[in-house]
């Protein structure tokens, strides 16, 4: 009997070699006569051990990294076949500490599963959650969706049922489901990972909602910077279509619904909804005024559901397990687990699954491990570009929606980028504003002028130009677009901006007692 052998298809993995460890091991097997099926998974999300190599055994998967083509020779004379020591064996797979550590609900199957295989993924719990939404019905799914507390992973938290339960109230001829891969966040890659890794929990997902509010049609809205992603998916959806699950009267039921990719051209606005339902109907990424709301009137004018990876991906299991499983995770109105990604300069990055509730401290010093370049953690930036920089102060900040809005932050889409103390903020503040003027679509004028003027004002205090009145000026100015932009692009630079001042003033040129005291 073959062994079986795990190796990451990943970009992540890949990125670091494990397509070359996966030819090495089959080429070695070969020459050795040794009986080996090498299954290409998505990561379990622990990247600086990539490539990790996992081999079935009568203990469980015992995983080997990070593996080079040039290890395998010595790590078969050692005997990785069978599972033995090597001073790069990591033991049980689900042993590890950074990952028994972790609560995963939304990315239980991800690097376990053969994302090809729809086989696997109902041997592992697949469309169980669909099941127990077709018996059901739709009114009562998204009652269960609502309970359960899941609020839109893409960044503005908003209740997925709520959003679910207007479009189903909505009369309309079509509806459609439309899915945010854009992800274009700084430090994150939860999405891709999930649409590499377990691309029809996302298929299944989808799949609820359509049947939940109506809509027979569903796109995936792909950055293009995804090509693994946009395959993986792809392939999905055909195996999906082959076997019934989407199409015509799905898996027998009264209900029809289908999908299809889309690829996005890398605008980080085109992750605002309005704006990706303009780039997805053929127009330039232009943000929509708003209402109408896209579940009023969304896609090509019609009731739209838009949510992240992430919330659909969630759905599955909160059907599966029910909402009062799911809910009971978590703190406060932050119910669940959130899939959280340490990026930066971070010793252990990679995906980390928990309950909402852990705090920013544990995350980066316990869970992180600290700085990669072995510097003291000087600033951590949670929530993507327009997230605001946290100071070691404020460590004690629980991952939770309202503490981290309690404290001028947000947590976005769950992504934490660490930086050591050679960081200059002044410099991250800069870049806040020159990010906004580079990716602003244009539509309002806070967005389009301010940042421009944004960027030149802080040219000014860094070259100490006036400094106590460019720091006003670059408050007012803040302020101008926290209050009149038209979307969070907008509105949420100055967050970046205002905390690297109030947090950070020694790398402006010293302490700021006038701000200070305005706060
Ligand atoms: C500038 C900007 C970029 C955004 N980028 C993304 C993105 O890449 N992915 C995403 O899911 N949501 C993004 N959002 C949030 C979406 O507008 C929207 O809230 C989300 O897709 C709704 O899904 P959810 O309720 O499941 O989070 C962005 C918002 C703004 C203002
Ligand atoms: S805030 Fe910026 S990105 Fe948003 S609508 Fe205005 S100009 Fe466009």
């Amino acid at each position: 009997m073959s062994v079986r052998v795990f190796i990451p298809c990943d970009a992540g993995a890949v990125a670091v070699g494990a397509g070359e460890v996966a030819e090495a091991l089959q080429g070695i097997a070969t020459r050795r006569g040794l009986a080996v099926e090498i299954v290409r998974t998505g990561s379990r999300g622990l990247y600086w051990l990539e490539p990790m190599v996992e081999v079935q055994t009568a203990r469980g998967r015992v995983a080997y990294g990070p593996v080079e083509a040039g290890d395998i020779d010595g790590l078969i004379d050692a005997g990785m076949l069978d599972g033995q020591a090597h001073a790069l064996c990591l033991g049980v797979a689900d042993e590890i500490p950074w990952l028994k550590r972790q609560t995963r609900l939304t990315f239980a199957r991800c690097g376990v599963v053969d994302p090809r295989s729809l086989e696997d993924y109902r041997a592992h719990d697949g469309y169980k959650g669909f099941a127990r939404a077709l018996a059901l019905g739709a009114e009562a799914t998204i009652e269960e969706v609502l309970q359960s507390g899941l609020r839109g992973r893409g960044g503005a938290g908003f209740p997925t049922g709520i959003k679910w339960r207007t479009v189903a109230q909505t009369a309309a001829d079509q509806k459609y489901i439309v899915c945010n891969a854009d992800e274009g966040d700084s430090g994150t890659f939860a999405d891709r990972m999930i649409m590499e890794g377990d691309p029809f929990v996302l298929i299944e997902g989808m799949t609820i909602a359509g049947i939940a509010t109506g809509a027979t049609k569903g796109y995936i809205y792909i950055r293009s910077e995804y090509p693994h992603a946009i395959t993986a998916m792809e392939a999905a959806i055909v195996v999906a279509r082959r076997s019934g699950l989407l199409g015509k009267r799905i898996a027998g039921s009264a209900f029809d619904f289908d999908l299809e990719v889309r690829s996005g051209a890398g605008a980080y606005v085109c992750g605002e909804e309005t704006s990706l339902l303009e780039s997805l109907e053929g127009r330039r990424g232009i943000v929509r005024a708003k209402p109408p709301l896209p579940a009023h009137k969304g896609l090509f004018g019609k009731p739209t559901v838009i949510n992240n990876v992430l919330s659909f991906a969630t759905v599955p299991i909160i059907l599966e397990k029910g909402a009062a499983f799911y809910r009971d995770f978590g703190m406060g109105r932050s119910r669940g687990t959130m899939p959280i990604q340490l990026a930066g300069n971070v010793k252990h990055g990679g995906l980390f699954e928990v309950a909402f509730g852990v705090t920013l401290g544990e995350l980066v010093d316990e869970i992180g491990g600290g700085t990669a370049s072995g510097g003291p953690v000087r600033a951590v930036q949670v929530g993507g570009p327009l997230g605001a920089y946290f100071p070691r102060a404020l460590f004690d900040t629980p991952f939770d929606y309202e503490a981290f809005a309690a404290r001028d932050g947000l947590i976005g889409h769950g992504g934490i980028v660490v930086f050591d103390d050679t960081v200059d903020m002044a410099k991250q503040a800069r870049f806040a504003m020159e990010f906004c003027a580079l990716e602003s679509c244009g539509k309002c004028t806070p967005c389009r002028i301010g940042s421009t003027r944004g960027v030149e004002v802080i040219d000014r205090i860094i070259a100490n130009e006036k400094r106590s009145d460019n720091l006003v000026v670059l408050e007012d100015l803040c302020n101008t677009m926290k209050f009149g932009s038209l979307c969070a692009l907008g509105g949420f630079t100055p967050y970046p901006v205002m905390s690297a001042l109030t947090h950070f003033p020694e790398d402006f040129g010293g302490a700021r007692p006038s701000l200070q005291a305005a706060e």
